[in-house]
Protein backbone atom coordinates (compact mmCIF):
# COMPACT_ATOMS: atom_id res chain seq x y z
CA UNK A 1 0.00 0.00 0.00
CA UNK A 2 1.43 3.66 -0.84
CA UNK A 3 1.11 5.32 2.62
CA UNK A 4 1.82 8.91 3.74
CA UNK A 5 4.13 7.81 5.88
CA UNK A 6 6.58 10.82 7.11
CA UNK A 7 8.30 10.47 9.82
CA UNK A 8 7.43 11.08 13.02
CA UNK A 9 8.06 15.10 13.90
CA UNK A 10 9.28 14.35 17.49
CA UNK A 11 10.73 11.02 18.11
CA UNK A 12 12.50 11.81 21.29
CA UNK A 13 9.07 11.74 22.84
CA UNK A 14 7.80 8.90 24.13
CA UNK A 15 5.01 7.22 21.95
CA UNK A 16 1.18 7.32 23.08
CA UNK A 17 -1.54 4.94 22.27
CA UNK A 18 -4.97 5.67 21.65
CA UNK A 19 -6.83 5.33 25.23
CA UNK A 20 -9.82 4.22 24.01
CA UNK A 21 -10.81 1.68 21.13
CA UNK A 22 -13.17 3.99 18.55
CA UNK A 23 -14.70 2.22 15.64
CA UNK A 24 -13.39 3.31 12.18
CA UNK A 25 -9.25 3.70 13.83
CA UNK A 26 -7.72 1.40 11.30
CA UNK A 27 -9.95 2.25 8.58
CA UNK A 28 -7.83 3.01 4.93
CA UNK A 29 -8.61 6.22 2.46
CA UNK A 30 -7.83 6.61 -1.01
CA UNK A 31 -5.19 9.64 -1.65
CA UNK A 32 -5.26 12.27 -4.61
CA UNK A 33 -1.75 11.32 -5.47
CA UNK A 34 -3.27 7.67 -5.75
CA UNK A 35 -1.89 6.02 -2.89
CA UNK A 36 -4.35 5.44 0.45
CA UNK A 37 -3.46 5.72 3.87
CA UNK A 38 -5.04 4.96 7.34
CA UNK A 39 -7.17 7.96 8.12
CA UNK A 40 -6.76 10.33 10.82
CA UNK A 41 -9.05 12.01 12.31
CA UNK A 42 -7.87 15.28 14.33
CA UNK A 43 -11.82 16.60 13.75
CA UNK A 44 -12.84 15.39 17.18
CA UNK A 45 -14.33 18.12 18.62
CA UNK A 46 -16.59 18.61 15.22
CA UNK A 47 -17.90 14.62 15.77
CA UNK A 48 -16.13 12.00 17.24
CA UNK A 49 -15.99 8.68 15.90
CA UNK A 50 -18.08 5.84 18.20
CA UNK A 51 -15.74 4.48 21.13
CA UNK A 52 -15.79 0.66 20.38
CA UNK A 53 -18.10 -0.66 23.30
CA UNK A 54 -21.19 1.96 22.11
CA UNK A 55 -20.81 0.38 19.32
CA UNK A 56 -21.29 -3.08 21.45
CA UNK A 57 -23.85 -1.57 23.54
CA UNK A 58 -26.34 -0.45 20.33
CA UNK A 59 -25.78 -3.30 18.87
CA UNK A 60 -26.78 -5.95 21.96
CA UNK A 61 -29.71 -3.14 22.44
CA UNK A 62 -31.02 -3.18 18.92
CA UNK A 63 -32.70 -6.11 18.58
CA UNK A 64 -34.66 -5.54 22.15
CA UNK A 65 -35.70 -2.28 20.67
CA UNK A 66 -39.15 -1.70 20.26
CA UNK A 67 -41.72 1.07 21.31
CA UNK A 68 -41.08 3.00 24.22
CA UNK A 69 -43.30 4.49 27.26
CA UNK A 70 -46.34 3.61 25.57
CA UNK A 71 -46.53 0.22 24.50
CA UNK A 72 -47.53 -3.07 26.62
CA UNK A 73 -45.18 -5.75 24.81
CA UNK A 74 -42.43 -7.14 27.10
CA UNK A 75 -40.00 -5.21 24.32
CA UNK A 76 -41.88 -2.08 24.81
CA UNK A 77 -41.29 -2.33 28.77
CA UNK A 78 -37.23 -3.54 27.88
CA UNK A 79 -37.01 -0.51 25.68
CA UNK A 80 -38.47 1.81 28.32
CA UNK A 81 -36.23 0.61 30.75
CA UNK A 82 -33.79 1.14 29.01
CA UNK A 83 -34.45 4.59 28.19
CA UNK A 84 -35.04 5.39 31.70
CA UNK A 85 -31.80 4.08 32.64
CA UNK A 86 -29.82 5.87 30.23
CA UNK A 87 -31.49 9.13 32.17
CA UNK A 88 -30.18 7.78 35.48
CA UNK A 89 -26.59 6.98 33.83
CA UNK A 90 -26.16 10.56 31.92
CA UNK A 91 -27.74 11.98 35.56
CA UNK A 92 -25.05 10.16 37.51
CA UNK A 93 -22.25 11.09 34.82
CA UNK A 94 -22.92 14.84 35.37
CA UNK A 95 -23.54 14.42 39.12
CA UNK A 96 -26.69 15.98 38.84
CA UNK A 97 -28.61 16.66 42.10
CA UNK A 98 -31.62 14.62 43.21
CA UNK A 99 -34.46 17.15 41.91
CA UNK A 100 -32.51 17.85 38.32
CA UNK A 101 -33.96 16.76 35.30
CA UNK A 102 -32.03 15.29 32.23
CA UNK A 103 -34.15 16.18 28.67
CA UNK A 104 -32.65 14.02 25.87
CA UNK A 105 -32.50 16.55 23.03
CA UNK A 106 -30.81 15.78 19.79
CA UNK A 107 -27.44 17.61 20.40
CA UNK A 108 -26.13 20.87 22.37
CA UNK A 109 -27.79 22.91 19.97
CA UNK A 110 -31.41 21.71 21.05
CA UNK A 111 -30.15 21.55 24.19
CA UNK A 112 -29.15 25.45 24.33
CA UNK A 113 -32.27 26.23 22.39
CA UNK A 114 -34.66 24.41 24.96
CA UNK A 115 -33.08 26.43 27.83
CA UNK A 116 -33.37 30.08 25.96
CA UNK A 117 -37.24 28.91 25.64
CA UNK A 118 -37.55 28.53 29.33
CA UNK A 119 -36.09 31.69 30.47
CA UNK A 120 -38.70 33.13 32.61
CA UNK A 121 -40.26 36.70 31.02
CA UNK A 122 -38.31 39.74 30.63
CA UNK A 123 -35.28 38.02 32.93
CA UNK A 124 -31.49 39.09 31.51
CA UNK A 125 -28.76 36.68 30.20
CA UNK A 126 -25.13 37.57 29.95
CA UNK A 127 -22.92 35.79 27.09
CA UNK A 128 -19.40 36.42 26.01
CA UNK A 129 -18.69 36.65 22.47
CA UNK A 130 -16.34 34.15 22.42
CA UNK A 131 -19.06 31.52 22.11
CA UNK A 132 -19.84 29.21 19.51
CA UNK A 133 -23.22 30.45 18.00
CA UNK A 134 -25.18 27.50 19.52
CA UNK A 135 -24.02 29.18 22.56
CA UNK A 136 -24.97 33.32 21.22
CA UNK A 137 -27.88 33.06 18.81
CA UNK A 138 -30.42 30.70 21.02
CA UNK A 139 -29.71 33.64 23.73
CA UNK A 140 -30.03 36.29 21.22
CA UNK A 141 -33.20 35.04 19.57
CA UNK A 142 -35.34 34.44 22.65
CA UNK A 143 -34.50 36.03 25.90
CA UNK A 144 -33.00 39.37 26.98
CA UNK A 145 -29.63 39.06 26.40
CA UNK A 146 -26.18 41.46 26.95
CA UNK A 147 -22.95 40.14 24.55
CA UNK A 148 -19.80 40.83 26.00
CA UNK A 149 -16.58 41.10 24.81
CA UNK A 150 -14.43 38.44 25.46
CA UNK A 151 -10.58 39.16 26.71
CA UNK A 152 -7.07 37.88 25.88
CA UNK A 153 -7.70 34.97 27.70
CA UNK A 154 -9.56 33.09 29.52
CA UNK A 155 -8.88 34.38 32.81
CA UNK A 156 -9.53 37.94 31.14
CA UNK A 157 -13.04 36.67 29.93
CA UNK A 158 -13.85 35.28 33.29
CA UNK A 159 -12.95 38.49 34.69
CA UNK A 160 -15.36 40.77 32.37
CA UNK A 161 -18.08 38.17 32.80
CA UNK A 162 -17.52 38.65 36.92
CA UNK A 163 -17.44 42.53 37.02
CA UNK A 164 -20.71 42.31 34.25
CA UNK A 165 -22.54 40.05 36.97
CA UNK A 166 -21.73 42.23 39.45
CA UNK A 167 -24.08 44.56 38.20
CA UNK A 168 -26.84 42.50 39.35
CA UNK A 169 -29.04 43.07 36.15
CA UNK A 170 -28.81 38.94 35.02
CA UNK A 171 -30.65 35.56 35.76
CA UNK A 172 -28.48 33.52 34.39
CA UNK A 173 -24.82 33.42 32.54
CA UNK A 174 -24.63 30.86 29.42
CA UNK A 175 -20.41 29.95 29.08
CA UNK A 176 -19.10 27.08 27.14
CA UNK A 177 -16.90 25.10 29.59
CA UNK A 178 -13.90 25.13 26.58
CA UNK A 179 -13.81 26.57 23.14
CA UNK A 180 -14.22 24.99 20.45
CA UNK A 181 -11.40 27.52 18.82
CA UNK A 182 -8.28 27.70 21.33
CA UNK A 183 -9.59 24.93 23.63
CA UNK A 184 -9.21 27.20 26.26
CA UNK A 185 -11.06 26.46 30.01
CA UNK A 186 -13.35 28.70 31.57
CA UNK A 187 -12.92 28.92 35.62
CA UNK A 188 -16.15 27.55 35.68
CA UNK A 189 -16.82 27.13 39.39
CA UNK A 190 -15.61 30.72 40.24
CA UNK A 191 -18.10 32.12 37.14
CA UNK A 192 -20.74 29.81 38.97
CA UNK A 193 -19.93 31.53 42.96
CA UNK A 194 -20.11 35.00 40.82
CA UNK A 195 -23.43 34.02 39.18
CA UNK A 196 -25.05 33.00 41.97
CA UNK A 197 -23.80 35.50 44.54
CA UNK A 198 -25.35 38.13 41.89
CA UNK A 199 -28.36 36.40 42.05
CA UNK A 200 -28.17 34.63 38.52
CA UNK A 201 -27.87 31.12 37.72
CA UNK A 202 -24.86 29.66 35.25
CA UNK A 203 -25.64 26.99 32.10
CA UNK A 204 -22.59 25.45 30.50
CA UNK A 205 -22.41 24.44 27.32
CA UNK A 206 -20.44 21.24 27.98
CA UNK A 207 -20.06 20.16 23.83
CA UNK A 208 -15.93 20.66 24.12
CA UNK A 209 -15.75 20.35 27.64
CA UNK A 210 -17.48 16.81 28.35
CA UNK A 211 -15.46 14.79 26.57
CA UNK A 212 -12.07 15.68 27.80
CA UNK A 213 -12.95 16.51 31.79
CA UNK A 214 -15.09 15.26 34.37
CA UNK A 215 -17.68 17.51 35.67
CA UNK A 216 -20.34 17.61 38.12
CA UNK A 217 -23.57 19.62 38.29
CA UNK A 218 -23.13 19.66 42.20
CA UNK A 219 -20.25 20.98 43.82
CA UNK A 220 -18.88 20.67 47.21
CA UNK A 221 -20.69 23.96 48.13
CA UNK A 222 -23.90 24.39 46.29
CA UNK A 223 -22.83 27.91 45.71
CA UNK A 224 -20.23 26.65 43.02
CA UNK A 225 -22.92 24.45 42.01
CA UNK A 226 -23.63 24.33 37.80
CA UNK A 227 -26.99 24.84 37.18
CA UNK A 228 -27.42 23.33 33.72
CA UNK A 229 -25.24 21.53 31.31
CA UNK A 230 -25.88 20.81 27.84
CA UNK A 231 -24.23 18.07 25.88
CA UNK A 232 -23.67 16.49 22.24
CA UNK A 233 -23.51 12.39 22.29
CA UNK A 234 -21.81 12.79 18.46
CA UNK A 235 -18.58 14.87 20.53
CA UNK A 236 -18.89 12.19 22.81
CA UNK A 237 -18.02 9.08 21.41
CA UNK A 238 -22.17 8.34 21.05
CA UNK A 239 -22.85 9.47 17.53
CA UNK A 240 -26.37 8.21 16.97
CA UNK A 241 -28.48 11.29 17.64
CA UNK A 242 -28.81 11.93 21.05
CA UNK A 243 -27.31 15.06 23.33
CA UNK A 244 -29.26 16.02 26.44
CA UNK A 245 -29.96 19.41 28.59
CA UNK A 246 -29.17 18.55 32.29
CA UNK A 247 -30.22 20.59 35.28
CA UNK A 248 -32.89 22.65 37.53
CA UNK A 249 -36.15 21.72 37.01
CA UNK A 250 -38.39 24.72 37.82
CA UNK A 251 -37.57 27.08 34.83
CA UNK A 252 -38.39 24.12 32.34
CA UNK A 253 -41.78 22.84 34.02
CA UNK A 254 -42.55 26.33 33.94
CA UNK A 255 -41.61 26.68 30.11
CA UNK A 256 -43.87 25.91 27.29
CA UNK A 257 -43.18 22.29 26.25
CA UNK A 258 -40.26 22.47 23.62
CA UNK A 259 -42.45 20.30 21.27
CA UNK A 260 -46.30 19.68 21.17
CA UNK A 261 -47.21 16.15 20.83
CA UNK A 262 -47.44 12.95 22.11
CA UNK A 263 -45.91 11.99 25.57
CA UNK A 264 -45.62 15.60 26.59
CA UNK A 265 -49.45 15.63 27.25
CA UNK A 266 -51.33 14.65 30.80
CA UNK A 267 -54.88 14.83 29.04
CA UNK A 268 -55.85 16.01 25.61
CA UNK A 269 -59.71 17.76 25.91
CA UNK A 270 -61.70 19.73 23.19
CA UNK A 271 -60.75 23.08 24.69
CA UNK A 272 -58.00 22.57 26.87
CA UNK A 273 -54.65 20.17 27.40
CA UNK A 274 -52.66 19.73 30.38
CA UNK A 275 -48.83 19.34 30.10
CA UNK A 276 -46.78 16.74 31.92
CA UNK A 277 -44.05 18.14 33.92
CA UNK A 278 -40.68 16.57 33.96
CA UNK A 279 -38.90 15.28 31.34
CA UNK A 280 -41.87 14.19 29.02
CA UNK A 281 -42.93 17.76 29.20
CA UNK A 282 -40.10 18.55 26.73
CA UNK A 283 -39.99 15.06 25.13
CA UNK A 284 -42.68 15.00 23.15
CA UNK A 285 -42.82 12.47 20.18
CA UNK A 286 -41.50 9.13 20.24
CA UNK A 287 -37.92 9.22 21.87
CA UNK A 288 -34.42 8.82 20.87
CA UNK A 289 -33.88 5.59 22.98
CA UNK A 290 -30.85 3.99 20.50
CA UNK A 291 -29.11 7.15 21.09
CA UNK A 292 -29.99 7.75 24.28
CA UNK A 293 -28.45 4.69 25.19
CA UNK A 294 -25.26 5.01 23.19
CA UNK A 295 -24.95 8.48 24.95
CA UNK A 296 -25.27 6.75 28.72
CA UNK A 297 -22.67 3.87 27.80
CA UNK A 298 -20.66 6.88 26.72
CA UNK A 299 -20.74 8.47 29.70
CA UNK A 300 -20.56 5.08 31.80
CA UNK A 301 -17.32 4.51 29.91
CA UNK A 302 -15.32 7.64 30.25
CA UNK A 303 -16.21 7.64 34.10
CA UNK A 304 -15.14 4.45 34.50
CA UNK A 305 -11.27 5.61 33.25
CA UNK A 306 -8.93 5.74 36.12
CA UNK A 307 -8.41 9.52 37.51
CA UNK A 308 -6.81 11.74 35.05
CA UNK A 309 -6.27 9.94 32.97
CA UNK A 310 -8.21 11.57 29.87
CA UNK A 311 -6.91 14.81 30.84
CA UNK A 312 -2.61 13.85 30.87
CA UNK A 313 -3.61 11.49 27.60
CA UNK A 314 -4.96 14.72 26.09
CA UNK A 315 -2.91 17.22 27.82
CA UNK A 316 0.48 15.37 26.10
CA UNK A 317 -1.42 15.68 22.81
CA UNK A 318 -2.11 18.65 22.91
CA UNK A 319 1.09 19.96 23.99
CA UNK A 320 2.72 17.66 21.17
CA UNK A 321 0.40 19.77 18.86
CA UNK A 322 1.75 22.74 19.86
CA UNK A 323 5.00 22.03 20.41
CA UNK A 324 5.24 20.33 16.92
CA UNK A 325 3.68 22.99 14.87
CA UNK A 326 4.92 25.95 16.54
CA UNK A 327 8.18 24.59 15.88
CA UNK A 328 7.65 24.78 12.09
CA UNK A 329 8.67 28.04 10.33
CA UNK A 330 5.22 29.41 8.41
CA UNK A 331 2.91 28.47 11.18
CA UNK A 332 1.44 30.35 13.78
CA UNK A 333 -0.84 28.25 16.57
CA UNK A 334 -3.37 31.17 18.26
CA UNK A 335 -2.94 31.18 21.82
CA UNK A 336 -1.17 28.25 22.41
CA UNK A 337 -0.70 28.24 25.69
CA UNK A 338 -3.06 28.86 27.87
CA UNK A 339 -3.43 28.16 31.59
CA UNK A 340 -5.85 25.29 31.03
CA UNK A 341 -6.87 24.08 27.75
CA UNK A 342 -8.68 20.42 25.77
CA UNK A 343 -6.98 19.00 22.96
CA UNK A 344 -8.09 22.00 20.28
CA UNK A 345 -5.62 23.63 18.51
CA UNK A 346 -6.22 25.88 16.10
CA UNK A 347 -3.60 27.40 13.65
CA UNK A 348 -2.76 28.77 10.35
CA UNK A 349 0.09 28.97 7.61
CA UNK A 350 -0.52 32.82 7.07
CA UNK A 351 0.03 33.75 3.51
CA UNK A 352 -2.26 30.09 2.48
CA UNK A 353 -5.29 29.67 2.08
CA UNK A 354 -6.67 27.77 5.74
CA UNK A 355 -8.75 25.67 2.64
CA UNK A 356 -6.09 24.72 0.92
CA UNK A 357 -3.85 23.04 3.25
CA UNK A 358 -7.04 21.53 4.93
CA UNK A 359 -7.31 20.26 1.39
CA UNK A 360 -3.67 18.92 0.81
CA UNK A 361 -3.68 17.26 4.43
CA UNK A 362 -6.75 15.28 3.36
CA UNK A 363 -5.74 14.95 -0.62
CA UNK A 364 -1.81 13.64 0.20
CA UNK A 365 -2.31 12.66 3.74
CA UNK A 366 -5.56 11.27 4.59
CA UNK A 367 -5.75 13.59 7.82
CA UNK A 368 -8.77 14.98 8.38
CA UNK A 369 -8.71 18.74 10.45
CA UNK A 370 -11.30 21.06 10.30
CA UNK A 371 -10.71 24.58 8.44
CA UNK A 372 -12.81 27.89 8.85
CA UNK A 373 -14.53 29.92 11.24
CA UNK A 374 -15.68 27.04 13.53
CA UNK A 375 -19.17 28.24 13.88
CA UNK A 376 -17.53 30.97 16.27
CA UNK A 377 -17.45 33.82 13.52
CA UNK A 378 -17.52 36.49 16.21
CA UNK A 379 -14.42 35.21 17.85
CA UNK A 380 -12.44 34.26 15.49
CA UNK A 381 -12.61 37.15 14.09
CA UNK A 382 -11.47 38.87 17.19
CA UNK A 383 -8.49 36.64 16.91
CA UNK A 384 -7.00 37.71 13.93
CA UNK A 385 -9.37 34.72 11.80
CA UNK A 386 -10.74 36.34 9.24
CA UNK A 387 -9.92 34.62 6.89
CA UNK A 388 -10.64 31.15 9.18
CA UNK A 389 -8.04 29.19 10.86
CA UNK A 390 -7.29 25.13 10.90
CA UNK A 391 -8.26 23.36 13.56
CA UNK A 392 -6.92 20.04 15.18
CA UNK A 393 -8.58 18.21 17.85
CA UNK A 394 -7.98 15.07 19.57
CA UNK A 395 -9.87 12.64 21.67
CA UNK A 396 -9.73 9.37 23.11
CA UNK A 397 -8.67 7.38 19.89
CA UNK A 398 -6.20 9.92 19.14
CA UNK A 399 -2.67 8.44 19.05
CA UNK A 400 1.00 10.56 18.90
CA UNK A 401 1.46 8.75 15.40
CA UNK A 402 -2.08 10.58 14.34
CA UNK A 403 -0.28 14.20 15.67
CA UNK A 404 3.07 13.50 13.97
CA UNK A 405 1.65 12.36 10.90
CA UNK A 406 -0.08 15.97 10.92
CA UNK A 407 3.19 17.63 11.98
CA UNK A 408 5.06 16.12 9.53
CA UNK A 409 2.65 16.62 6.34
CA UNK A 410 2.26 20.73 7.23
CA UNK A 411 6.16 20.65 7.38
CA UNK A 412 6.49 18.69 3.98
CA UNK A 413 3.65 21.47 3.18
CA UNK A 414 5.97 24.75 3.70
CA UNK A 415 9.27 22.52 2.26
CA UNK A 416 8.59 20.62 -0.54
CA UNK A 417 5.51 22.20 -0.67
CA UNK A 418 2.42 20.31 -2.20
CA UNK A 419 2.73 17.09 -4.92
CA UNK A 420 -0.64 18.40 -6.38
CA UNK A 421 -2.00 21.36 -7.33
CA UNK A 422 -4.63 23.18 -5.76
CA UNK A 423 -8.12 25.13 -6.40
CA UNK A 424 -11.96 25.46 -6.02
CA UNK A 425 -13.42 22.65 -7.33
CA UNK A 426 -17.51 22.75 -7.82
CA UNK A 427 -17.52 25.21 -4.78
CA UNK A 428 -14.25 23.36 -2.43
CA UNK A 429 -11.12 23.89 -2.11
CA UNK A 430 -9.56 20.79 -3.28
CA UNK A 431 -6.87 19.19 -5.65
CA UNK A 432 -7.26 20.02 -9.46
CA UNK A 433 -6.70 16.43 -10.25
CA UNK A 434 -7.75 13.62 -8.16
CA UNK A 435 -7.11 9.50 -7.91
CA UNK A 436 -9.72 9.25 -5.37
CA UNK A 437 -12.99 8.10 -6.01
CA UNK A 438 -16.34 10.45 -5.62
CA UNK A 439 -17.13 9.94 -1.55
CA UNK A 440 -20.43 8.66 -3.01
CA UNK A 441 -19.10 5.54 -3.93
CA UNK A 442 -16.81 4.84 -1.29
CA UNK A 443 -18.46 2.29 0.49
CA UNK A 444 -19.39 0.27 -2.83
CA UNK A 445 -23.45 -0.53 -3.50
CA UNK A 446 -26.43 0.45 -1.05
CA UNK A 447 -26.76 -3.28 0.06
CA UNK A 448 -29.99 -4.87 -1.55
CA UNK A 449 -32.80 -5.57 0.22
CA UNK A 450 -33.23 -9.05 1.26
C1 LIG B 1 -18.58 24.76 22.02
C2 LIG B 1 -19.68 24.19 21.19
N1 LIG B 1 -20.94 24.39 21.57
C3 LIG B 1 -21.97 23.90 20.88
C4 LIG B 1 -21.76 23.18 19.73
C5 LIG B 1 -22.95 22.65 18.97
O1 LIG B 1 -22.97 21.28 19.08
P1 LIG B 1 -24.01 20.44 18.18
O2 LIG B 1 -23.65 20.72 16.78
O3 LIG B 1 -23.74 19.04 18.58
O4 LIG B 1 -25.34 20.91 18.55
C6 LIG B 1 -20.48 22.95 19.28
C7 LIG B 1 -20.24 22.21 18.03
O5 LIG B 1 -19.20 22.22 17.47
C8 LIG B 1 -19.41 23.46 20.06
O6 LIG B 1 -18.15 23.24 19.67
Amino acid sequence: MTTSTLSPSRPSRPALAPLLPVVGADTVVPLATGGRATYVNLDNAASAPALAVVAARVAQVLPHYASVHRGAGYLSRVSTALFEQARAQVAGFLGARGDDLVVFTRSTTDALDLLARAVPDGARVLVADVEHHANLLSWQRSARTTVVRGGSDAEETASLLEAELATGRYALLAVAGASNVTGEVLPLRRLARAAHAAGARIAVDGAQLLPHRRVSLAADDPADDLDWIALSGHKLYAPFGAGALVGRRDWLDAAEPYLAGGGATLDVSHDAVRWADGPDRHEAGSPNVVGAVALAQACATLAALPTAALESHEAALRDRLVEGLGALEGVEVVRPHPADAVGVVTFTVPGRPVSEVAAYLSAEHGIGVRDGRFCAHRFADSLGLVEGGLRASTGVGTSSDDVDRLVAAVGRFLTTGPELQYGVVDGHWGPLTDARPAPETFLGPVPEPR
